[in-house]
């Protein structure tokens, strides 16, 4: 048996990547190592890439806090100017969304060395036609790599002058008072989600309902753009909302609606697994429009993770308010895992239902 090695723990399309990377930039005459290089996936990619080119790795990991510790020679970085600013190479995974792709296609073509060089993979089965498009948007010369283990790359280099405009993006929609902003990989993007509609309009009966004290704590768990957050925040001006989310996108979009709606003095915003952080028993209401599906499969127990975060981090007595497709039937999950639950609201789509923490 070989020894293992660091790239032993990267999925195929960042194996795939890495090598396309190395021989692509080999043939340019190595012009990538030794300086800075973005990556765009995990740890594991980030250490293999400062192996292969010992050059600056910067890392944007959508689903690690920023604060986390990086491997050596590594730096973590949001999506942000910094991350591309005068890269010679960005190596990495795919967003799963167009608008992901689009994002950081912009912010390459704007911040990196016009001589940068873009190899990003994914699964064959995550890629999407448009998914060139959005990177001919940004950049003269677009190819696809040969297929291996099931995965491809796309190769983007001559960013052009005029890019794919700048993210986050807002707009005012859905009749919502403050604009939503968002960036490229977030849940919904600038519009309203229809489920997220169905339990804004039950949420100032169910919080006036709650009888909670002056100065409430409110969680709006998976926080996507954070609209439930910052509509909470504008109906409850003596609340303190925390609006959490596992992906940098949301997050910080979030922080974004909440200033854009004047109220980022009154939105914290934690960049997290399952709200972790917020202590246990310390809050009176969480908001819960959990996720369905992983990209294109719908999973039905991928909400419990975040029924158990609520659970733990309410007070006995606190509200949990969850919207789903009402095929999904999450009601005997929510008894079992929180405490208490009674349909508030339903409709051939969506459910709303109000569980009381044991
Ligand atoms: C259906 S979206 C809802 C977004 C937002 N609350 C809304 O109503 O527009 C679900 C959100 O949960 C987040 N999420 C999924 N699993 C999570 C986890 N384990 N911890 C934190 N957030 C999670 C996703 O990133 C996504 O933003």
């Amino acid at each position: 048996m070989g020894a293992w090695s660091v790239t032993d723990a990267l999925s195929p399309a960042a194996r795939l990547a890495l090598d396309e990377a190395l021989e692509r930039d080999m043939a340019r005459g190595g012009f990538a190592r030794n300086g800075a290089v973005a990556v765009i996936g995990d740890g594991a990619l980030a250490a293999a890439v400062h192996g292969r080119f010992a050059a600056s790795v910067r890392v944007f990991d959508e689903h690690t806090p920023v604060h986390t510790i990086a491997p050596d020679g590594c730096a973590r970085h949001g999506l942000d100017a910094e991350l591309v600013s005068g890269v010679t190479l960005v190596v990495g995974e795919l967003p799963r969304t167009l608008a992901g792709v689009d994002e950081i296609a912009g912010l390459v073509a704007r911040f990196a060395d016009p001589d940068v060089l873009v190899v990003l993979a994914a699964r064959e089965k995550d890629l999407e036609r448009g998914m060139n498009d959005q990177l001919r948007d940004s950049f003269a010369e677009v190819s696809a790599s040969r297929g291996r283990h099931k995965a491809r790359a796309l190769i983007a280099s001559s960013p052009r002058p005029a890019p794919s405009p700048p993210y986050p993006r807002s707009e005012l929609a859905g009749g919502l008072e403050f604009p939503i902003a968002a960036h490229g990989a977030v849940f919904a993007g600038t519009r309203l989600d229809i489920g997220t509609r169905a339990l804004l309009d039950v949420l100032p009966a169910q919080l006036d309902a709650a009888a909670l004290a002056a100065h409430p704590t409110v969680v709006d768990l998976g926080c996507g753009t954070g609209v439930l957050a910052v509509w909470t925040a504008r109906h409850l001006p003596g609340a303190r909302v925390i609006a959490t989310d596992r992906s940098w996108s949301a997050v910080s979009s979030a922080s974004r609606t909440a200033q854009l709606a004047g109220v980022a003095d009154r939105v914290d915003t934690v960049h997290a697994d399952a709200g972790e952080g917020i202590p246990d028993r310390s809050v009176d209401v969480v908001l819960l429009n959990p996720p369905f599906h992983d990209g294109r499969a719908v999973i039905d127990d991928m909400a419990h993770p975040l029924f158990r975060a609520a659970g733990r981090m309410l007070r006995p007595g606190g509200t949990l308010l969850t919207v789903y497709n009402s095929h999904l039937k999450h009601r005997g999950a929510l008894e079992r895992i929180v405490g208490p639950t009674s349909q508030v609201s339903r409709t051939p789509k969506f459910t709303v239902t109000r569980s009381i923490a044991r």
